[in-house]
Order: structure tokens, then C-alpha cells, then sequence
């Protein structure tokens, strides 16, 4: 197996006895790599040297582990351009969102190196003057990253960065279709030096991340990718009360474009929503929930820039859309493309199938598919406007009414991860914020686009909001409260007797 990239565990490239399995760039079906597919025993011994390696790393101040991910910062900014050319060339994301993908991961790296510096935790009144009461933090321990391939450098920060700096080890399995990806950013661990067992890669397929998230060892699993999966470990870590899983799920995520909505503003929202990285972000929308007195204006506007986006080769800058992830995913899109169909839909925009001339020179292998663009009755219950399809799929449901009604549509699906809303009215656009069930939600913008500052997250089928930014904090550590006595005598709070009473009194 000389031949495949190596898993890295408790600070050393290692050969595993598995198979191997290659990384496609999903735009030309050129092979990109070679990788050791884990067996039981990779997981099992990555965990012991995350085990291993807790004790001293949580021993070290929050400041000097913080050094090694400023290190870490300055890699990823010095091969900005290297590794934003390996996202595109592996997951295929036009390569302005290649090069976004490593700047939003550096962006995390800062906010939890910067972070260490800042005051932690807080100072707490007591009923009673002797007592000091403190709420303090502790690390959790052995902590499983399972990433997706679509920001195959930005979401494994998302849960490392945090993690790492609060004094926990991780063990990470990368997405196995971006398996390049992580085997690079294990190389910029191993090349600043974090110290052996605090950072290992396992790389492998779901079967991995199972045993992973099995392991009784592993104390916090953070988790981004399918409702199917995330909801699988949500329930595996439920039998143990003291294991915890923070996972980020998708969307049937939608705009709701108002009648006093600028629509300028509406169509390019709406093109960036739903087409940027081929409709593949967890927050990408799938519905346009357009009121009735703009409708037609939008639907010939959004349709127009549909039937014309540039789909095509992700390395060059004149792309919009690069191709789907693999052949697997274009089946699935299809499919739903076809369901809607069934589903008696009216179809607008039908670029399912390119034509051989719309696809690159080189480029006959790519998974390519274009936008779809519908419109249905949003008050009929079809699973296409409900399910999430992960790619350039997208209805135009049509509204009359007020923001009420608008609401009732936005929030009739089980998940809830982003939306925006498009209005120049400030009430309606205050109506939304305040009645939108989703974790991240926007006025006059895309609903793509978070910032690492922010809170990143779902509700309802969406997530339990946990794992980015600094709510991973929260996920990875356990709080203690903490109070110390600075008298000679026991005093208690709520007027609780100290006396000690006996027999002889
Ligand atoms: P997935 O959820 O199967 O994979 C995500 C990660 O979980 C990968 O590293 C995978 O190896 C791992 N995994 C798979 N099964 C596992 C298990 N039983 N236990 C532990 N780890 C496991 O997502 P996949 O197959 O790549 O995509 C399927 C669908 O999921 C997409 O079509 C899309 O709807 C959704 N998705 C959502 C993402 C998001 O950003 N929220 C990202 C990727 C996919
Ligand atoms: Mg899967």
C-alpha cells in the first residue's frame, strides 16, 4: 500500500491492512489520490492516542496551545492558493469559493487562537461575603470530528479550532470523497509540531465514523452532514448520559421575496441562494416564496439568469457553477428533477442533462448538472418542495397576502436552517426575523454567507446548533461551578443552619 496516502495517528503516517480507495475531481474524473481505507484497528488506536495525549495537552495553558493553531493560521494563509486549488479540484466549487473555503477556515483558526487571550469564564455573586464563586471550564476529552466534503477545509476548523484550544484531543475523519483535503491539513499539523496523540486523521468511509461515535472512549462526537446520519448518532450517543454529539444537519431552506422587495436585490439573492457551490450548502435554497404582485417580474428575471449561469470548468474564474460531487449525487438530483415532474409541477428551467457543447473540453467525466426551476402550489404537500435535494433545484412558490402567509410557507418543512427575507419594509422584514423558524436568518441578502463571529446552527430537523464557532465551546467542555471559602468558619447560603447539633447539646 506504499503507493496510498497514509493515515496520521498519535504523531506518525501510518499503514493501515484495509483496501484503498481513490479522490475524484468531480469536474474531469482525474484521479487525485490514493488513500488507505481504515479497518477496525485505526479508529480503536487513533482514540488511544487521544486518550493518551489528553492528560499533558489539557495541563498546558490555553495560550500556549493556541501558539500551535497560530501556526496552523500562518500555513493556511501561506497556501491559500494551493489548497483553494485542491477544494476546487477535489469537490469541485468554482475556485472563488475554493480559496473562500481555506480563508473561512483561517478565519476560525483566528477567532480560537485569539480567543485563548480573552477572559474565560465567570465571576458569580454569593448570598454569602467569605464565599468566591466562579464558573470555570473543563475540556471533555477524546473529541470525534466527522466532516462532509462540501467545505472540506472550512468545516473541519469549524470543529477543531474550538476544540483544540479549550484542551481537548480530536480524532478526525474527513469526508471520503475529500480525502485530500484532510490529508494536507494532517501535514500542516504534523509540520508545526503539535504534539503527538493531539491531533490524528483516520481516513475512511461511514463504517469509520460509526465506530468512532461507538467508541466508549470518545467523550463529545461534532458531526456536520445528512439529517439521515446526524439523527443515527444523536441516537447511538443517547444510551450515555455523559457522551454528547453536536451535529449540523441540512435545509429546505427559502427567501421570501415581499411586494415591496427590491428586486435587483431579490434576484441576486435568490441566484446566489440557490446556485453558488451547485445548490450543495447545507444552507443553499431550494424555495422562492415570491408575494403575487412582484411574481411574474421575478419569475422572468430569476429564470432568465437560470437558463444563462455558466456551468463549467470550477478553475476558472468565469464560472458560477462547477459540477455535482459524484455520479451518485447527479442519480439523486436527477431523480428529484423527475419526481417533481410526477409531481405535476410546471417546469420552467430544464438543464438537467447538459449539452455535450455546454461541457468543458476534457471534461466528458465531470458530474454535470444544470439549474432546475419550477413553480408549485406551495399549499400542496409534494415531497419536492419539502425534501432536501442538495443541488440547483429550485421552486418559485407564488403567495397573496400579507407576511403571514409568507411565514406559514417558509416554515412549513421539517428542518430549520437558514432563510432570508426580501423587503424594503422594515415591518415585514421584522416579522420574518421574529416568526422564521431557522437558526441563521437574513434581510436583503442571500441566505449563504456566514461569518465565523457568528452563531452557526438549526433548529428543528436542521441540528442542535452546536458545532461552529464559539458555541463549540459549549459542546466540547464541561462547566463546573466553583466556590471557595475564605473564612474560618462554614457558612451557608439560604439561611441554611451550620451548627452541628448532638446528643450532649
Ligand atoms: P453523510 O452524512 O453520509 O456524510 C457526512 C460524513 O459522515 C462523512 O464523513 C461520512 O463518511 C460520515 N458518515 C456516513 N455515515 C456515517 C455513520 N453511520 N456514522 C458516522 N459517520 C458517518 O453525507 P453524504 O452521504 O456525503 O451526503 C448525503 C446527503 O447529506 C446530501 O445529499 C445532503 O442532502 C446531505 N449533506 C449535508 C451537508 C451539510 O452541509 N449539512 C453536507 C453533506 C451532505
Ligand atoms: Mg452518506
Amino acid at each position: 500500500m506504499s503507493d496510498a496516502y497514509q493515515h496520521y495517528i498519535d504523531g506518525e503516517w501510518r499503514d493501515s491492512d484495509g483496501d484503498s480507495f481513490t479522490s475524484e475531481n468531480p469536474a474531469t474524473g482525474e484521479t487525485l489520490g490514493r488513500f488507505q481505507r481504515a479497518t477496525d484497528e485505526e479508529p480503536d488506536r487513533a482514540v488511544s492516542a487521544a486518550e493518551t495525549a489528553f492528560e499533558e495537552w489539557r495541563s498546558l495553558s490555553r495560550i500556549d496551545r493556541a501558539e500551535y493553531l497560530w501556526d496552523i493560521y500562518h500555513e493556511l494563509r501561506d497556501r491559500h492558493e494551493e489548497l483553494g486549488r485542491a477544494v476546487t479540484r477535489e469537490c469541485g466549487k468554482e475556485i472563488s469559493e475554493g480559496k473562500a473555503d481555506v480563508t473561512e477556515a483561517w478565519h476560525m483558526v483566528e477567532w480560537a487562537a485569539g480567543d485563548a487571550r480573552h477572559p474565560k469564564g465567570d465571576v458569580v455573586p454569593s448570598e454569602i461575603p467569605a464565599k468566591d464563586a466562579y464558573m470555570r471550564r473543563k475540556p471533555r476529552g477524546v473529541t470525534a470530528c466527522i466532516t462532509p466534503w462540501n467545505f472540506p477545509v472550512a468545516i473541519p476548523f469549524w470543529h477543531m479550532a474550538v476544540t483544540l484550544v479549550e484542551g481537548n484531543t480530536v480524532v478526525w475523519k474527513p469526508a471520503e470523497q475529500t480525502p485530500l483535503c484532510g490529508q494536507i491539513i494532517a501535514e500542516m499539523f504534523d509540520d508545526v509540531g503539535v504534539p503527538d496523540g493531539v491531533f490524528n486523521l483516520v481516513q475512511g468511509f461511514g463504517d469509520t465514523g460509526a465506530a468512532m461515535v461507538d467508541d466508549d472512549r470518545v467523550r463529545t462526537v461534532l458531526f456536520t452532514g445528512s439529517a439521515e446520519v446526524g439523527h443515527q448518532i444523536a441516537e447511538a450517543v443517547a444510551g450515555d448520559p455523559s457522551k454528547r454529539a453536536a451535529c449540523e444537519m441540512g435545509g429546505k431552506n427559502a427567501i421570501v421575496v415581499t411586494e415591496e422587495a427590491d428586486l435587483d436585490i431579490a434576484v441576486h439573492a435568490a441566484v446566489m441562494s440557490s446556485f453558488k457551490t451547485t445548490g450543495q450548502r447545507c444552507v443553499s435554497s431550494e424555495r422562492l416564496v415570491v408575494h403575487t404582485d412582484v411574481y411574474d417580474e421575478f419569475k422572468q428575471r430569476f429564470v432568465e439568469v437560470a437558463e444563462e449561469i455558466a456551468v463549467g470548468d470550477p478553475l476558472e474564474t468565469e464560472t458560477f457553477m462547477g459540477p455535482l460531487i459524484e455520479a451518485d449525487h447527479v442519480d439523486k438530483v436527477s431523480s428529484y428533477n423527475d419526481l417533481a415532474r410526477t409531481e405535476g409541477v410546471n417546469v420552467l428551467v430544464d438543464r438537467t442533462d447538459l449539452p455535450d457543447a455546454e461541457v468543458p473540453d476534457g471534461h466528458e467525466e465531470g458530474h454535470w448538472v444544470g439549474p432546475f426551476v419550477y413553480e408549485a402550489d406551495p399549499a400542496e404537500p409534494l415531497r419536492c418542495t419539502h425534501e432536501e435535494v442538495f443541488g440547483p433545484h429550485v421552486a418559485l412558490l407564488e403567495y397573496d397576502g400579507d407576511i403571514e402567509r409568507a411565514i406559514e410557507i417558509h416554515n412549513d418543512t421539517d428542518y430549520g436552517l437558514a432563510g432570508a427575507v426580501i423587503s424594503e419594509d422594515y415591518r415585514q422584514i421584522n416579522h420574518y426575523r421574529d416568526h422564521a423558524e431557522v437558526g441563521l436568518a437574513y434581510g436583503n441578502l442571500p441566505c449563504i454567507g456566514a461569518e465565523v463571529q457568528l452563531p452557526f446552527g438549526g433548529v428543528k430537523k436542521s441540528g442542535n446548533g452546536y458545532p461552529s464557532a464559539r458555541e463549540v465551546i459549549e459542546a466540547v467542555t464541561d462547566r463546573t461551578a466553583w466556590t471557595l471559602n475564605n473564612d474560618e468558619d462554614i457558612e451557608m447560603a439560604q439561611g441554611l443552619s451550620a451548627d452541628i447539633k448532638t446528643r450532649k447539646d
